[in-house]
């Protein structure tokens, strides 16, 4: 089995910035309860004519440029979102038309906000075998396209913005260990109702505002921050190493006081924790993935350091991974 690592990164962040005073004027909400409630002071909004592909483009034309590698040299290209551009194609193949990747294969995968982890885990075992020699993967989302503006209990949490990393074969160190899981018991924490095959896009789903995303914050809360426990605690056992060899953990960013609780249950003190939220919100599988990248570029990641991912999502899902960098 070859050694895999992330070889280069890239993200892109649509320009216009959503702040806690501008939801004021839209909900009733404050700007000291969604910062005290969840740590996020402003988030990334895309424009009318920008779709989750053109910020997924623009993150891995950077990751391709740090990588220094050609396009033609990505043999797979795997997208995790919830807000593709459409039901298909994948935006994996627009995104591969638009480079110029001839030939790689493309597709796209729905695990939320455990989906870059889980794109990871798919791209490693493809790299790992000899199957392939590079792969991008991208989060990428436009949460904004599936927010009600009008509940307060939701708008003030997502963003949008797009995360991409290559992986390739590397001499030493790389990705670690993985661990992903799924408990489909509670699915209708978190969901959006209509627009598939069970409830299609009718006047009376628009009507009822069910193509929203739907959460129960307060049950979820809770079993996120035992679940991202559980997960770290995993993927750390597989690896045989404790939380005193983690140098940072990048867990996905929903709420810090979820961080916060999870990193305390896992011994972890806060300047081991990587936190972007007060910028972007949750912007679901992009969130780890330019948190991921924003550390490496503020060298938050060094060489040698073993940086620990941990998410969870609707489904309920969840991903851990550990990488040696
Ligand atoms: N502004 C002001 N008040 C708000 C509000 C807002 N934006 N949103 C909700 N409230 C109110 C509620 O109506 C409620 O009022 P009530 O007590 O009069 O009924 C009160 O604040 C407390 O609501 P609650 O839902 O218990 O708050 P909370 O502390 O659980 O925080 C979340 C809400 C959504 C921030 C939090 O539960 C959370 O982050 N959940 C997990 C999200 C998650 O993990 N998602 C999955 C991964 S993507």
């Amino acid at each position: 089995m070859k050694k895999v690592g992330i070889i280069g990164v890239g993200e892109y962040l649509p320009h216009k910035v959503l702040t806690n005073a501008d939801l004021e004027k839209l909900v009733d909400t404050s700007n000291e309860w969604i910062i005290t409630r969840t740590g996020i002071k402003e988030r990334r909004i895309a424009s009318k004519d920008e779709a989750t592909s053109d910020l997924a483009i623009k993150a891995a034309k950077e990751a391709l440029a740090c990588a220094k590698i050609k396009p033609e040299d990505i043999d797979l290209i795997i997208v995790a979102t919830i807000t593709p551009d459409m039901p298909f194609p994948s935006v994996a193949s627009i995104v591969q038309n638009a480079l110029g990747v001839k030939h790689a294969a493309c597709f796209d995968i729905s695990a939320a906000c455990a989906g870059f982890v889980y794109a990871l885990s798919i791209a490693h075992q493809f790299i790992a075998r000899g199957a392939y020699r590079h792969a991008l993967i991208v989060g990428a989302e436009k949460l904004s396209a599936i927010t009600d503006w009008k509940d307060r209990n939701t708008c003030v949490l997502f963003g949008d913005g797009a995360g991409a990393c290559v992986l390739g074969e590397v001499k030493s160190g790389g990705i670690i260990s993985t661990h992903l899981g799924c408990d489909g018991s509670n699915l209708e924490l978190l969901n959006l109702p209509a627009g598939g095959s069970r409830r299609p896009a009718s006047k009376e789903t628009v009507g009822e505002g069910l193509h929203y995303i739907k959460m129960q914050g307060n049950e979820l809360f809770k079993i996120a921050v035992r679940t991202m426990t559980h997960a770290a605690e995993t993927v750390l056992k597989q690896a045989g190493l404790t939380y005193r060899d983690v140098d940072l953990i990048i867990p996905h960013q929903a709420n810090s006081r979820i961080i916060f609780a999870v990193a305390k249950r896992l011994g972890l003190t806060e300047d081991k924790i990587y936190l972007n939220i007060e910028k972007y919100g949750n912007m679901s599988s992009a969130s780890t993935v330019t948190a991921l990248v924003e550390a490496v570029k503020e060298g938050r990641v060094k060489k040698g350091d073993t940086v620990l991912l941990d998410c969870f999502g609707a489904g309920l899902v969840w991903g851990a991974s550990i990488i040696k960098w």
